[in-house]
């Protein structure tokens, strides 16, 4: 297993994880393309056998001190082996040797077994904010704010 900061010819692989784990909630290749390439945002990806199986996009701002995961995934057949745990500490390494001091990110409030999973991570609950998500999801739009501090 290999974690990497993501290039640009990493789209393609990116949004074949994002399609297989999103679903009818997966960004379009053209937010992918822009979440991957803009300025002030950083993907990691996770590399099984030289195949990307696994990405995490934050945006961070140095100025305010804070990141937001805005992106976690890992492919159906590589979950529960540490992966995501993997990914998700390497992006909070990087993002103290930017100076960053706290992570927030959005958890879908339908979702319980992702709410468990960034808490027993550190992360805690905050409010719910109502019909965060664009789409029209099956049970809910609202999300979970969730936050850690860095130190
Ligand atoms: C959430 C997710 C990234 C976890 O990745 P992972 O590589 O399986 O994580 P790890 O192996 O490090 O840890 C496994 C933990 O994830 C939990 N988990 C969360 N969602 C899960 C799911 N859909 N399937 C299986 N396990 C899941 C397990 O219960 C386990 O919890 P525990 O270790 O605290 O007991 C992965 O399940 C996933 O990609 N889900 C779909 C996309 C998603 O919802 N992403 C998060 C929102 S941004």
């Amino acid at each position: 297993m290999n974690i990497r900061i993501a290039k640009h010819h990493d789209i393609d692989a990116i949004y074949a994880v994002e399609q297989a784990c999103f679903d009818d909630r997966a960004y379009s290749r053209f937010d992918m393309r822009q979440l991957i390439t803009a300025p002030r945002l950083m993907s990691l990806v996770c590399e099984v056998d030289s195949c990307i199986i696994a990405y995490i996009t934050v945006a961070y701002d140095k100025s305010a001190s804070i990141a937001n995961v805005i992106s976690l995934a890992v492919m159906q057949e590589h979950r529960e082996k540490g992966v995501g745990t993997q990914l998700l500490r390497n992006m909070e390494r990087i993002m103290q040797k930017l100076t960053i001091g706290s992570i927030q990110l959005q958890v879908w409030s339908a979702d319980k077994l992702v709410l468990q999973f960034y808490e027993r991570r550190g992360y805690k609950r905050g409010s719910t904010i109502r019909n965060y998500y664009p789409k029209t999801y099956k049970q809910t739009r609202d999300a979970v704010m969730m936050g850690k501090e860095l130190n």
